[in-house]
C-alpha cells in the first residue's frame, strides 16, 4: 500500500454518547457506558471514532450548546474518564476526533455572561452584537416610549428570529442557531486565541484531530442586507411540507436557500481555517480535521485548510439509484483531482442530524437489501466512510408522535408554531414535529433483546425513548449470533475492504454507465484491481464485461457477496449476479 495518512485509510463511526451505552445506570449513555462497548467497535472493525460533544452544556442542542470547552459533561463522567476513554481506544488500535463548535456557545457559557452583562466589559465584544434598527418613518410616540426593531430580517435555521434583546446592553444579540446559542465574533482575536487555547487542550491530551461543526455559519454578512423570503421561518417550513408540484418544490428550495444566504459562507473563513490548520500542524502525529460541510474549497490548495469534508450531496436524495451516484462520483472526484494537492474524498449516509439510512433509502419492502447496498456503497468507493452508531444493525428512525416526550428543541419550536401561530390541527403537528425531529434518528443504541435494548436498566427511563423493535431483532446480541445478519455483513465487509489495498487507495473506473438496475465499478491500484456491482434493482442480471480494456483477458475471483455464492473464480462473460446482490471480486 502506498503511504496514505491515517485518516485516508481509517473507517469512522459515530458514537453519539448520550445515546451509545449508559454505565452509571441513569438513563444516559456515558464514557463508562462507550468504555464497556470499545471491544465490540475494535471487533467490528472499524479505526476511528467521532465523539460527538461530550462537554458540559445545558443540553439545549444536546451537547452543541457548550458551556466550558476544557471539560467533560458531568452526566458523562469526568476528565479522568475521558483521558481512560482515550487511552484505551488507543490501545486498541483506534482513533479518536472530538466534535469542536466554533461558531456559538451555550448563553450559559462564562464568555457569554460577561458579554452580555455591558458594554463596557472587556468581553463586550466577543459575540455579535447590534442597536435595534431605526424604523423609517418615525412612528410617532407618546413620551418614554421607544419602537424596538431586531437589526433585520434574518431568521434562525432552528427558532424563528436570529437575534435576541439582551436589556442590560440595549442591544440584540445575533444567533444562527437557537437563541441559547449565540454566535462568537469571530473577527475579533481574542476569540481566536482562547478558542485555539481549547483546541491546544484536547491536543495536549492526545485526540487525533476534530470535526468541525457548522463552519459554513461562523461568519455573516457585516452589512446585514435582509433577505428577500416573504415569509419567516416556520411559515417556509410549513410551505415546504406541502409543497406538491415541481414548481412549488422549486419554489420552496429557493426561499430556503434566499432565506440564509446572507447568513453563510461569507469571506473570512478559510483565513480562519487556515490559521486553525496551523495550530494541529504544532503537533506530530497527523491530527486532521474534517468539516461539516460540503465544499471543496475548505480543502484549500489541498494542504493547507481541513483534510476531508463530507460528500453531503450524495445522501440527498430519496432513493439512491446507480445513475445518482454515478452522477455524485463523476462531479465530486474531478473537483477533488481539480486541487493542486489531490484531495481526499469522504463519504456518508448518515448521522445524527439525518434520518436513519435504513430508513431513508429503503422502500418499505426491500429495506435490509437496501441497507446492505447502502453499507457495500460506504465501503468500496473512493475515500475514508463516516458510519453513525446503530447504522450496523439497521436501526430505524422512531417517530415520536407525543409531542411532550420530544427532545429536539427545534422540534419543540415547531410544534409550538404550528398549533399556535399557524393554526395546524395539534394531532397533524404532533406528526411533522415528530417527523421533523432529529430524536428520530438519536433513539438509545440496542445492545440486545432485553428491556430498554440493554441501553439502560429495565426500571430506568431512557433521555429519548428505545425503538421498540429492539425486541425483533434489530440489537447487537441477536445479531452477532446470527450469520446472515447485517451486523455480520458489516464485519465482513469491514475486514474485505481491510485486507485489499485497492478498495482503499485505488482509482475509481464507472462500469457500464448506462446502466439502471447495478452500479459497477473498478477500484484500481499500482498492485491490485477490483470490481464492484451492487445490483439496486429486484432482478437477477447476467453481465458481461469482457469487452472493457482494463479487465479484458482477465479472471475475476469474488471475495465477497452477499448471495450465497461459493466464493470462486466467475466467467467474465456472463457473470450472474442476485437480485439486490453485493458482488465483490479481484480482477486478476
Ligand atoms: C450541526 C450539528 O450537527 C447539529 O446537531 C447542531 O444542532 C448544529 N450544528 C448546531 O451546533
Amino acid at each position: 500500500m502506498t503511504t496514505l495518512k491515517w485518516w485516508q485509510t481509517a473507517v469512522f463511526y459515530q458514537i453519539y454518547p448520550r445515546s451509545f451505552a449508559d454505565g452509571s445506570g441513569d438513563g444516559v449513555g456515558d464514557f463508562k457506558g462507550i468504555l464497556s462497548r470499545l471491544d465490540y467497535l475494535a471487533d467490528l472493525g472499524v479505526d476511528a471514532l467521532w465523539l460527538s460533544p461530550h462537554f458540559p452544556s445545558p443540553n439545549w442542542d444536546w451537547g452543541y450548546d457548550i458551556s466550558d470547552y476544557q471539560n467533560v459533561a458531568p452526566e458523562y463522567g469526568t476528565l479522568d474518564d475521558f483521558k481512560t476513554f482515550l487511552s484505551e481506544s488507543h490501545k486498541r488500535g483506534l482513533r479518536v476526533i472530538l466534535d469542536l463548535v466554533l461558531n456559538h456557545t451555550s448563553d450559559q457559557h462564562p464568555w457569554f455572561l460577561e458579554s452580555k452583562s455591558s458594554r463596557d466589559h472587556p468581553k463586550s465584544d466577543w459575540y455579535v452584537w447590534k442597536d435595534s434598527l431605526t424604523p423609517t418613518p418615525l412612528p410617532i410616540l407618546g413620551e418614554g416610549q421607544r419602537v424596538r426593531l431586531p437589526p433585520n430580517n434574518w431568521q434562525s435555521c432552528f427558532d424563528g428570529d436570529a437575534w435576541t434583546y439582551v436589556p442590560e446592553r440595549n442591544q440584540y444579540y445575533y444567533h444562527y442557531f437557537m437563541k441559547q446559542q449565540p454566535d462568537l465574533n469571530w473577527r475579533n482575536p481574542e476569540v481566536k486565541a482562547a478558542m485555539w487555547d481549547a483546541v491546544r487542550f484536547w491536543l495536549d491530551l492526545g485526540v487525533d484531530g476534530f470535526r468541525l461543526d457548522a463552519i459554513g455559519t461562523i461568519f455573516e454578512d457585516p452589512n446585514l442586507t435582509p433577505h428577500p423570503v416573504p415569509m419567516n421561518l416556520a411559515e417556509l417550513r410549513r410551505a415546504h411540507e406541502l409543497a406538491k408540484t415541481p414548481a412549488e418544490k422549486e419554489q420552496v428550495e429557493k426561499y430556503w436557500h434566499d432565506m440564509f444566504m446572507h447568513q453563510i459562507e461569507q469571506p473570512g473563513v478559510h483565513e480562519m481555517m487556515k490559521e486553525l490548520r496551523t495550530v494541529l500542524d504544532e503537533y506530530d502525529g497527523d491530527r486532521m480535521l474534517i468539516g461539516e460541510n460540503e465544499y471543496i474549497d475548505y480543502l484549500g490548495d489541498g494542504e493547507d485548510e481541513l483534510n476531508l469534508v463530507f460528500n453531503f450531496p450524495l445522501m440527498r436524495t430519496e432513493r439512491l439509484t446507480p445513475d445518482f451516484i454515478r452522477r455524485n462520483q463523476k462531479e465530486r472526484l474531478t473537483q477533488l483531482e481539480a486541487l493542486p494537492v489531490k484531495g481526499w474524498a469522504c463519504n456518508t449516509l448518515g448521522n445524527h442530524d439525518s434520518p436513519r439510512v435504513h430508513s431513508r433509502y429503503g422502500d418499505g419492502i426491500h429495506d435490509a437489501e437496501l441497507a446492505r447496498l447502502s453499507l457495500a456503497l460506504m465501503l468500496t468507493l473512493k475515500g475514508t466512510p463516516f458510519l453513525y452508531n446503530g447504522e450496523e444493525i439497521g436501526m430505524t428512525d422512531y417517530i415520536i408522535t407525543d409531542p411532550t416526550k420530544l427532545r429536539d428543541t427545534m422540534a419543540i419550536w415547531y410544534y409550538d408554531q404550528l398549533v399556535n401561530e399557524l393554526e395546524v390541527d395539534p394531532t397533524e403537528a404532533a406528526l411533522r414535529a415528530g417527523q421533523m425531529s432529529r430524536d428520530k434518528n438519536r433513539t438509545p443504541m440496542q445492545w440486545n433483546n432485553a428491556p430498554n435494548g440493554g441501553f439502560c436498566p429495565a426500571d430506568v427511563e431512557p433521555w429519548l425513548p428505545v425503538n421498540p423493535n429492539y425486541s425483533k431483532g434489530v440489537n447487537v446480541e441477536d445479531q452477532s449470533a446470527n450469520p446472515a445478519s447485517l451486523l455480520n455483513d458489516y464485519k465482513c465487509l469491514l475486514r474485505v475492504r481491510k485486507s485489499t489495498p485497492a478498495l482503499v487507495e485505488g482509482e475509481y473506473i464507472p462500469l457500464h454507465d448506462a446502466s439502471q438496475d447495478y452500479f459497477a465499478f473498478l477500484r484500481k491500484s499500482a498492485s491490485q484491481m477490483i470490481l464492484v456491482v451492487l445490483n439496486f434493482s429486484d432482478k437477477r442480471l447476467e453481465l458481461d464485461f469482457s469487452d472493457n480494456q482494463e479487465i479484458k483477458g482477465k479472471t475475476i475471483h469474488a471475495l465477497f457477496s452477499s448471495d450465497e455464492r461459493v466464493l470462486a473464480n466467475e466467467n467474465l462473460r456472463q457473470l450472474a449476479i442476485g437480485a439486490y446482490e453485493v458482488f465483490i471480486a479481484e480482477v486478476k
